[in-house]
């Protein structure tokens, strides 16, 4: 007998998915994490955007609330992820005027080129302190979120019937390939992704049977961004392109479609993983 077109799909990037479903998003007016925020909110989402520079944060925040009629999009700039309180205050108040904290997106990151000789101890520290603290910081603000939202839109196990009301409870560490074989000048972003991909881990064991899951999304070259435009000269791009496997570099929405995929319904089955979108880049150059 043939399944049924429900067994074997999800019927996803639909009008209204994530209605009623809030999206915390740090770094979210940072060029990845915008696109993944501003897809969310197409699909039905509100969203709490997280970032130290208030204007940046705020003008972003206005613009996406302009994206679908009713969005509902706050900006909480001046928030340093090193620091847990800041965190903490920008949780409570999303989930205080927003309702819930359904889909966690922690993208704040700090990035520059340096050997190991150029780097100094405090400069070390810095990349770890806003990575991966940064990201520890984030998940442990909205943990109670979290857990309260997977609860209560578990799959049933025996019929894999989705909640009516959707999905929630999940998060998103946005990592990078560097650390999978090893890059000059990236020694301490390295030793930070490797701890964040780590901690995702550790969140879809630890925090799976409250209803949650946890995942990595790996950005490969995407264009537009700080680092692709920090890495390559613009007269170096064509022939970049042409020399990847799919003779393109990434685009924001291949990160966003990604996001809507782990959070969707189509997703409810993944978690612990690395979803790695760089068009096999890494694979082919040991990244970038
Ligand atoms: C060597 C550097 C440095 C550089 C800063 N430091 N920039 N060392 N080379 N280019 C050192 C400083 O001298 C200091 O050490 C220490 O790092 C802390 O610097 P501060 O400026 O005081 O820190 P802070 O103001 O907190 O700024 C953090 C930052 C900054 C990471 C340095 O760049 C930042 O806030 N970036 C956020 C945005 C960002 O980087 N996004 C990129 C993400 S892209 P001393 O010893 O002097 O006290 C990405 C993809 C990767 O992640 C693509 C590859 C490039």
């Amino acid at each position: 007998m043939p399944l049924a077109k429900n067994e074997y799909m999800s019927d996803i990037w639909k009008d209204g998915l994530f209605n009623n479903k809030v999206v915390f998003c740090t770094g979210g007016a940072g060029t990845i994490c915008s696109a993944q925020v501003r897809a969310m909110i197409h699909l039905g989402a509100n969203a709490c955007i997280i970032g130290r520079n208030v204007e940046k944060t705020e003008s972003a925040a206005r613009d996406m609330a302009t994206l679908r009629p009713g969005a509902k999009v706050i900006g909480i700039g001046a928030v340093d992820v090193r620091k847990f309180d800041d965190l903490k205050a920008a949780a409570d108040r999303c989930a205080k005027e927003l309702g819930s904290i359904d889909f966690v997106i922690a993208g704040a990151a700090g990035n520059f080129l340096a050997s190991i000789e150029q780097l100094s101890v405090n400069a070390f520290k810095t990349v770890m302190d806003i990575d991966v603290l940064g990201s520890y910081n984030t998940l442990k603000a909205t943990l109670p979120y979290l857990m309260e939202s997977g609860g209560k839109h578990r799959m049933d196990s025996e019929t894999l019937t989705p909640h009516p009301g959707g999905t929630g409870g999940r998060i998103i560490f946005v990592s990078a390939t560097m650390h999978f074989r090893g890059m000059p000048f990236q020694a301490h972003v390295s030793v930070a992704k490797a701890g964040i991909d780590s901690l995702s881990n550790s969140v879809a064991i630890e925090y799976g049977p409250r209803g949650m899951t946890s995942n990595i999304v790996t950005p490969g070259p995407i264009a537009q961004t700080e680092g692709i435009e920090r890495l390559l000269p613009s007269d170096a791009k064509a022939a970049y392109k042409k020399s990847q496997p799919l003779g393109r570099i990434g685009h924001v929405r291949d990160i966003a479609d990604a996001t809507i995929y782990l959070f969707s319904e189509a997703g409810s089955y993944v978690t612990g993983q690395t979803l790695v979108v760089d068009g096999a880049n890494w694979r082919m150059s040991g990244g970038l």
